[in-house]
This record gives structure tokens, sequence and C-alpha cells, in this order.
């Protein structure tokens, strides 16, 4: 099992809906090392650029304006097979589709407003760490 890093971001929905602890606890409960987080609140601007791979998607500026709505939590996970054991615990991107005990399941209101977002491969998450946490942070 390789040691691998993911960035996580609790989304605004979710912080404004106070269940960011309850995540949190969830990450340290699953055995996650949280290498470094931070609260944030994005421009539209910081949103289009991290999710610059879904712009020509229907949903693209929507999703963009959602992110933007209140703060958020970004964070890197670590520890063996992060990037899929996080998604695991996620769940689905569709709360609707989301399997019992998820992250998701419990806690998203929407395909849109879901709580959470994990990178998807190793590539990704290295673009994503890089996006929100400088290597002076990440030690
Ligand atoms: P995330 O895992 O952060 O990656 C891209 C995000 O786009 C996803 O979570 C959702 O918040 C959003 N998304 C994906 N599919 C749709 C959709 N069909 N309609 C609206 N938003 C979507």
């Amino acid at each position: 099992m390789s040691v691998e890093r993911t960035l996580a971001i609790i989304k605004p929905d979710a912080v404004a809906a106070g269940a960011a602890g309850k995540i949190l606890t969830r990450v340290e409960q699953a055995g996650f090392k949280i290498l470094a987080l931070k609260m944030i609140r994005m421009s539209f601007d910081d949103a289009a650029g991290f999710y610059a791979v879904h712009s020509a998607r229907p949903f693209f500026k929507s999703l963009c304006t959602f992110m933007t709505q209140g703060p958020c939590i970004p964070m890197v996970l670590e520890g063996g097979n992060a990037i899929a054991r996080w998604r695991d615990l996620m769940g689905a991107t569709d709360p609707a589709k989301a399997a019992a005990g998820t992250i998701r399941k419990d806690f998203a209101a929407s395909i849109e407003a879901n709580a959470v977002h994990g990178s998807d491969a190793t590539t990704t998450a290295a673009f994503e760490i890089a996006y929100f946490f400088s290597a002076r942070e990440l030690q």
C-alpha cells in the first residue's frame, strides 16, 4: 500500500451547516494524517481555476458560484492509498447514489452541494494540493 497525499475540501454547504467538525472526526477516525488545513473564501476565479477541467460542463458556472458562497476548508490528507480511501469515505458525487455511512450520504443535499471534494488521481492531487498549499505548509 503506497503512502499518498490527496486534496480534500469541506465545501461551503457543509461548513455553513455546522458539519465541519463531524466530517473532520470521520477523517481522523479513518486514520488519515491531516498534513495541512486552512479555512478560506474562494473568489469565482479561484473556483474556476480549481475546477478548470470542468469548464466545458453545463454546471461549471453554477458550481463556481456555489463554491464562493461561504468559507470552505481545503486540507491535505496523507495515508496509504489516501486518494481511493478518501473517495470511498466521501461516497458517490450524487448523494442520492451514495452508499450508507458515507459523508455525502449523511451530509450532502445535492449533486452540486455535495459537502466534500477529493482528488481523483495522483496527477490531479498534485495540482490540487499545490493550488492551495505551498511546500512550506506541507512539512
Ligand atoms: P467534486 O467532487 O468537487 O467535483 C466536481 C464537482 O462538480 C462535484 O463535486 C459537484 O459538486 C459538481 N457536479 C458534478 N456533477 C454535477 C452535475 N451534474 N450538476 C451539478 N454539479 C455537478
